[in-house]
């Protein structure tokens, strides 16, 4: 499991390098996705279905970017970023389920629980979650990751995926619907639990191949600053999407916030507000990287890059 990622030198580049990466990773997931003629091969099918139905690949691509910016491997970075993949894909199954947001489209195809049986569809999801451990477990695939590197690896991504990260901020979701007595101090430990430890964490495995392990390193804090606000920033973005973007762009339901009694920065906001809130996680964001000069251009751009998102 190794591929090339050939780095954009400058932002003249940053469209083609960032479609680089993006094959880059779409390729290793296809390898990472492969069905066996098994028994339980209908689960294996409903992991691919959804792995490889598109998606931003925005995770896997901080973890290549961090580690580009910190000098670290971009072979053991995209391996990272692909199992941290798997682990926000199946996030997004759970997501879609109807006793979830009880969403029908996803990356522009039917759900997963639409495309294959809702038991399956759960099996999928649990069978990547697995998947990503299994993937950052394997030593063989590495170049630099020694058993060490690769515990804290594990760590970092078992932490932000569960209760104290992911899951715990779709709990806060979930249990935040149709109330109008939601703050925005808990609409923000919301978006900081489901979404941002996620993107921190991909951001933070680039860190740590990099040879940053110490959490209380310059280094580390900022990466871990910058992407905090940046997960912010992308949910707040997700919010408004869910407003006013385009359902045929956008790949998934628009009005589905609406319809599930979801509190959000739009509703609690205003779309203008919530505007102004993305842009100021932005600016954050983009801020706690200054430390790192010129080699911070590319994460950068991609701050400002999804500012502007329509996907
Ligand atoms: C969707 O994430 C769920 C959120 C955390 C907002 P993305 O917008 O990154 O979805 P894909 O991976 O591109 O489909
Ligand atoms: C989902 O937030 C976050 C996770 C899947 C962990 P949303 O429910 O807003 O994501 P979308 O809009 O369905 O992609
Ligand atoms: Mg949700
Ligand atoms: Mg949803
Ligand atoms: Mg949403």
């Amino acid at each position: 499991m190794s591929s090339k990622i050939v780095f954009p030198k400058d932002v003249s580049e940053f469209d083609q390098g960032l479609k680089n990466i993006v094959s880059a990773v779409d390729e290793m997931l296809d390898t990472i996705a492969e069905v066996p003629d098994v028994p339980q091969k209908s689960v294996y099918e409903a992991m691919r279905y959804s792995l490889l139905a598109g998606g931003k690949r925005l995770r896997p691509v901080l973890t290549a970017a961090a580690a580009q910016m910190l000098g670290g491997s971009l072979n053991d970075a995209l391996i990272a970023g692909c199992a941290l993949e798997c682990i926000h894909t199946y996030s997004l199954i759970h997501d879609d389920l109807p006793c979830m947001d009880n969403d029908d489209l996803r990356r522009g195809k039917p759900t997963c629980h639409k495309a294959f049986p809702e038991n399956i569809a759960l099996l999928a999801g649990d069978g990547l979650l697995n998947r990503a451990f299994e993937i950052l477990s394997d030593k063989s695939a590495f170049e630099s990751v020694d058993s060490k590197t690769a515990l804290i690896l594990i760590a970092c991504l078992s932490r932000a995926s569960g209760v104290q990260g992911m899951i715990g901020g779709q709990v806060v979701d979930l249990e935040s619907e149709n109330r109008n007595d939601v703050t925005l101090e808990r609409l923000q430990q919301m978006h900081r639990g489901k979404t941002g430890a996620m993107i921190e964490a991909a951001a933070l495995l680039g860190a740590v191949i990099s040879g940053y392990i110490d959490e209380n390193a310059p280094e580390y804090r900022a990466v871990s600053e910058f992407a905090q606000n940046l997960g912010m920033a992308f949910q707040i973005k997700d919010d408004i999407l869910d407003v006013s973007g385009d359902e045929a762009v956008l790949g998934k339901p628009v009005g589905s916030d609406e319809a599930e009694g979801k509190n959000t920065f739009v509703t609690l906001l205003g779309l203008e507000n919530a505007e102004a809130k993305l842009n100021e996680y932005t600016d954050a964001a983009k801020s706690a990287l200054d430390i790192f000069g010129d080699s911070a251009w590319f994460l950068k751009e991609l701050a400002d890059r999804l500012i502007s998102r329509d996907n």
